[in-house]
């Protein structure tokens, strides 16, 4: 993912906190995605694109993302802890035509770290999307599958996470970082 200190002059900004995995993870996420293509049809998550969503902000104001910033600057100083993601099943949406992984048991740390950004964004005045928050890895989209594969039993250690910018190209959507920070302990 591309990583940049400051925002090109835009606008508007797409953008989501979310966490990316580290290098193991991701190359056995990137592996089980190989697999995929033999057993389904659709859009596979590139590998440098897989990450795992906290919350969706959407289309801003790119003199938000300050506001934004502070409210991650907070988090991050009350102490929001690290976390492990064990990973062990690759699932279908059908709904959605999404191929996900799952997270085995959702640790406490991640939905405190969730609960706490939706309240401060709330409070900062940003309108978020109500629906539950499901905790998934997206690996395929448009997917139509005969068979899932079966994942290795992978652990993400999060450790960090950061806010991203989401620009949709004719390649697909590009990330990039414009902050990041770290979990404790
Ligand atoms: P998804 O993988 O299930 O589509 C960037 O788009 C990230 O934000 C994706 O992980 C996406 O989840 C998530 N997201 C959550 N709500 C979204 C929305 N309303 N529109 C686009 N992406 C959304």
């Amino acid at each position: 993912m591309a990583e940049e200190t400051r925002l090109v002059r835009q606008k508007t900004v797409r953008l989501f906190f979310a966490i990316w995995p580290d290098k193991e993870t991701r190359l056995g996420l990137g592996r089980v995605t190989g697999r995929l293509a033999s057993v389904c049809e659709g859009r596979k998550t590139k590998a440098e694109n897989i990450h795992l969503t906290l919350v969706f902000v959407g289309e801003v104001d790119a003199s938000q993302v300050d506001a934004l910033c502070q409210a991650a600057d907070e988090i991050e100083g009350s102490g929001a802890k690290a976390f492990d993601l064990v990973i062990e099943r690759i699932c279908m949406w059908k709904r959605k035509n999404i191929v996900y992984a799952e997270i085995n048991e959702v640790p406490k740390p991640l939905i405190d770290l969730v609960e706490a950004l939706q309240s401060r964004l709330s409070l900062a005045g940003f309108s978020l999307e109500e629906r539950p928050y499901k905790p998934h890895i997206t690996l395929m989209r448009n997917a139509s599958c005969k068979t899932l594969p079966v994942a290795e039993p992978m652990v993400w250690r999060a450790r960090e996470w950061v806010l991203v910018k989401s620009d949709q190209t004719s390649d697909g959507s590009v990330y990039t970082t414009i902050g990041r920070w770290s979990l404790e302990g």
